[in-house]
């Protein structure tokens, strides 16, 4: 019979219901943190003296064994309802009778809590790491292009001039700078051991939490058992925090795919997929896949929430689905994070091309009309002589960067206003107040 059966559950568990309901498939991932839990609460139970010094040794080289011998690939981690009852069931074939004092005073549910918060610890970090790498590509990208003057658009439309650090700052540096902080909001949140809490209400037993928490690298003992148990707000947080990065580059991408399809961008072979059928075509495939991930990534904080709404206090087995969702949010943020690395690493701005957009665009009219306001003139009166400069430059099949003096004159708009005329003069103009500078 399996180890958390007992005359009172009544028999074996339905073997495809076994196969079914199981989480090791998923959380088979938890083995490291699982086995470093377990010896934690070992250590405890040796505090307490619970278990000599002599059994705790033994079944912390026994659990060592388990986890070494399992991902060796030496032993396979029997199907049992998790990963927890499977190392529990190996354990036993390790050090036989003893491996039965392992579980004292302990539950699946604060060592899942356990585990889940130690797997998110590191998961964090790695969340991070990605963060500092497109961190990182964008001051390679601010070293290529930072001073090169690019449009920046309003509706879609040639807006203003600026410069390209600005945009890279607005589109990634500034954003994921604001998800890192947000990170430590997760980590504040991992702060507390769940372990001692026990199925719920704790455990009669004289347990040293303190020295679990603190070889297990958490603050202190849990405060709360049923708190303890009961919530998963971290991974929320970690969730949200995927979510939102998700969206950034979702809005990252969404810039590069357009500026590419202006021709404002080029993208590196490296990273631009072909057409079958199609020869001359290289498309923005990477970006358009971190896009859609911005999909998933909501998906998955929605799943999240909507798996622990309705649920009482304390745990219930709909907590179980809550490992999946968050691995694969995890995972794919990590992914995105390595792919826009590479993708901005793999990307040129296109100086002239840019220029030629702003030009196109009258993208100094703005310029010219606060000229006007800076020689005196009211920003309204500024502003609608500068529209009919701009219709009547059109009219004619040019533009503001085609103005001469005589068209100056014959508005009655001074000379000077020449001199206002080139984009990239535009872009480092108004650059200077901001970040970056
Ligand atoms: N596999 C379960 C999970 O992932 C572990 C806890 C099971 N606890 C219980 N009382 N059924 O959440």
């Amino acid at each position: 019979m399996s180890i958390a059966r007992t005359a009172a559950t009544g028999g074996d568990l339905d073997p495809d219901f076994l196969r079914w309901q199981t989480s090791l498939p998923v959380d088979q991932r938890l083995l490291d943190v699982d086995v470093a839990g377990s010896i934690a609460h070992v250590q405890g139970l040796v505090a307490a003296n619970l278990l000599t010094a002599e059994e705790g040794a033994t079944l912390t080289a026994g659990l060592e064994k388990v986890r070494e011998d399992v991902k060796a690939g030496a032993v396979e981690l029997p199907l049992e309802e998790d990963v927890h009852m499977s190392v529990e069931a190996l354990l036993a074939s390790e050090v036989g009778a003893l491996s039965k004092k392992l579980h004292s005073g302990r539950s699946r549910n604060d060592q899942v809590a356990t585990d889940l918060k130690l797997w998110s610890r590191s998961a964090t970090a790695r969340v991070a790491a990605g963060i500092d790498a497109v961190h990182e590509a964008c001051h390679d990208f601010i070293g290529r292009y930072g001073e090169a003057a690019m449009p920046a658009y309003t509706h879609r439309q040639v807006a203003i001039p600026v410069l390209g650090r600005l945009w890279i700052d607005a589109a990634l540096l500034s954003p994921l700078s604001r998800d890192t902080s947000l990170l430590s909001t997760v980590t504040a949140e991992l702060a507390e051991s769940p372990l001692g809490a026990g199925a719920i209400g704790g455990s009669t037993l004289p347990l040293r939490r303190d020295v679990t928490a603190e070889a297990l690298g958490f603050d202190g003992p849990p405060k709360n058992p049923i708190d303890a148990i009961g919530q998963r707000d971290h991974a929320l947080t970690l969730a949200f925090t995927c979510a939102r990065i998700g969206l950034h580059l979702n809005r990252f991408c969404v810039d590069v795919v357009e500026l590419a399809s202006d021709g404002l961008v080029t993208l590196g072979g490296a990273v631009a997929c072909g057409s079958s059928m199609m020869p001359h075509k290289r498309n923005p495939d990477l970006f358009e896949l971190v896009r859609a991930q911005s999909a998933l990534r909501q998906g998955e904080l929605t799943a999240l929430m909507q798996t622990f709404q309705g649920l009482g206090s304390g745990y219930h087995r709909d907590f179980q689905q809550d490992k999946q969702v968050l691995f694969s949010s995890v995972d794919g943020t990590v992914d995105c994070l390595k792919m826009i690395a590479l993708g901005l690493r793999n990307i040129d701005l296109v100086p002239d091309k840019c220029l030629d957009a702003l030009r196109q665009g009258d993208a100094v009219a703005t310029d010219l009309t606060e000229a006007l306001v800076m020689g005196g003139v009211s920003f309204r009166d500024a502003y609608g002589a500068v529209g009919a400069l701009v219709a009547g430059q059109r009219a004619k099949g040019l533009r503001l960067c085609d103005l001469t003096a005589e068209d100056l004159s014959a508005a009655d708009l001074p000379a000077s206003l020449l001199e206002l005329l080139d984009p990239a003069a535009s872009a480092t103009r108004r650059a200077a107040p901001f970040v970056g500078s």
